[in-house]
């Protein structure tokens, strides 16, 4: 979050399992990738992007690796009971302290002990302030009475979660993804940055409290499960600033973003022409968003306007402009462009996706741009991330010029003997 000086314009807290995350109707991500390309293109340099997820961290991670998820600026995990900041995930030690109050994990542990109506959740997801269980929807009533009076009398304050129809967390009573909330826009507020606007997306139980915070905007997306709808129903169906969306997880929360006016919403996947579409965005990052999807289109065959999208891009390149492949070979960034020409089509019918996380320009010297960010690339089931940064340079009045791409393999990228599909 130190890299905004002001006000972050947008904040979107999103919940991830049929969120942002579509496991059930969109095996190819198609629109969390929309979603992708949309906050890279005209969020991330002056908006925070924070998940917040059932999920305890190492299955998290798990999940980055299975789908295309963004890195976000805070992951809030374990509904609410973790939150962390950073490419590093460095965690909020004020927010455990916060959490420790009234709350003996011994005790919670000893009294759902005596609920065979409660199974115990894997190990990963039990954790110092969340203690999760599997329920019969039909027992969950009388077992949230019965086991909230005998805490209760044992001086424990909890709240319980029932979400996604059978499970029954159980936390310290200053936890859950609202509280979790209330806290980050607290902190934000002190340092001065308060977002100036913040939308909560979710889909299940343990998201309605993201939807009860003041003044945040929210999106049940319309695969929402029907606890949230029920909840909406009694609580909140007279709140305009709450949406049921008709689209699912990501392609809701795009649509609310439009519904809501918090910017632009149109994704750049959603633009096939991309001559066609003058963007008033003067950000060089939107540059770099436009070339790798164009290179995925230009794999897949799927571009229209070949030879004039290809006369253009190279218009723009610098003539003695280079382009170091992650390999160490160097070429010039034009023949990088005529060599593309014969890969036309080359990924045509294959699972190929690319897009870019984390597009963060710096204008080092008036009229020059440096523009890092992570590029991946999937083939098949096997996918690679570059660390790339390109230099751009641009006058008054006219676009920005291609100087130089440099790439590496980041760490997590496994590098193999034949790696000659990996073009650029
Ligand atoms: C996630 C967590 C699980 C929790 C559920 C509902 O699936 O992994 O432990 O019970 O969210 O909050
Ligand atoms: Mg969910």
């Amino acid at each position: 979050m130190e890299r905004l000086t002001s006000p972050p314009r947008l904040m979107i807290v999103s919940d991830l399992d049929e969120t942002m995350v579509d496991h059930h109707k969109d095996p190819e991500n198609l629109s969390l990738l929309r979603f992708n390309s949309l906050w890279e293109d005209a969020y991330r340099h002056d908006s925070l992007l924070v998940f917040s997820t059932g999920r305890a961290q190492t299955m998290y991670k798990k999940l980055r690796k299975e789908r295309p998820l963004l890195t976000p600026d805070v992951i809030i995990t374990s509904v609410g009971t973790e939150i962390a900041y950073g490419n590093s995930m460095v965690l909020d030690d004020n927010w455990v302290e916060i959490l420790n109050n009234k709350w003996d994990r011994g005790i919670v542990q000893e009294e759902t002990s005596k609920f065979p109506e409660l199974t115990l959740q894997g190990e990963t997801e039990q954790r110092p302030h969340k203690l999760s269980f599997n329920i019969d929807k039909s027992k969950v009533q009388a077992v949230t009475k019965e086991l909230s009076q005998r805490l209760e009398k044992r001086g424990v304050d909890i709240k319980i979660i029932f979400s996604g129809g059978n499970a029954f967390d159980v936390l310290p009573q200053g936890g859950g993804k609202g509280q979790a909330l209330a806290y980050l826009l607290k902190k934000l507020k002190t340092e001065g940055k308060l977002p100036v606007n913040t939308l909560a997306c979710g889909d299940s139980g343990n998201d309605t409290e993201l939807f009860t915070i003041p003044n945040v905007y929210g999106v049940m997306v319309s695969n929402a499960q029907e606890e949230l709808l029920e909840w909406y129903a009694e609580n909140a169906k007279d709140n305009p600033n709450i949406i049921h969306a008709n689209e699912r997880c990501a392609g809701g929360i795009i649509q609310a973003i439009g519904h809501f006016k918090l910017g632009p919403n149109l994704s750049p996947r959603d633009v096939s022409d991309f001559l066609e579409c003058k963007a008033d965005n003067v950000n060089p990052g939107h540059e770099v968003v436009k070339f790798f999807l164009f290179y995925e289109r230009w794999r897949r065959g799927e571009v229209e306007n070949c030879e004039t999208y290809t006369a253009s891009l190279k218009a723009s390149c610098h003539p003695a402009g280079v382009f170091v492949h992650p390999s160490g070979a160097e070429k010039s960034l034009r023949d990088t462009i005529d060599e593309l020409g014969k890969y036309y089509g080359d990924m045509k019918g294959k699972k190929f996706r690319v897009w870019t996380d984390q597009v963060l320009a710096t204008d080092t010297t008036p009229g020059t741009w440096i523009v890092k960010l992570d590029k991946w690339e999937q083939i098949g089931d096997e996918r690679k991330c570059c660390t790339t940064t390109v230099k751009f340079t641009s006058k008054e009045g006219e676009g920005f010029v291609w100087e130089h791409v440099q790439q590496i393999w980041s760490e997590e990228t496994e590098i193999k003997k034949d790696d000659s599909n990996w073009i650029i």
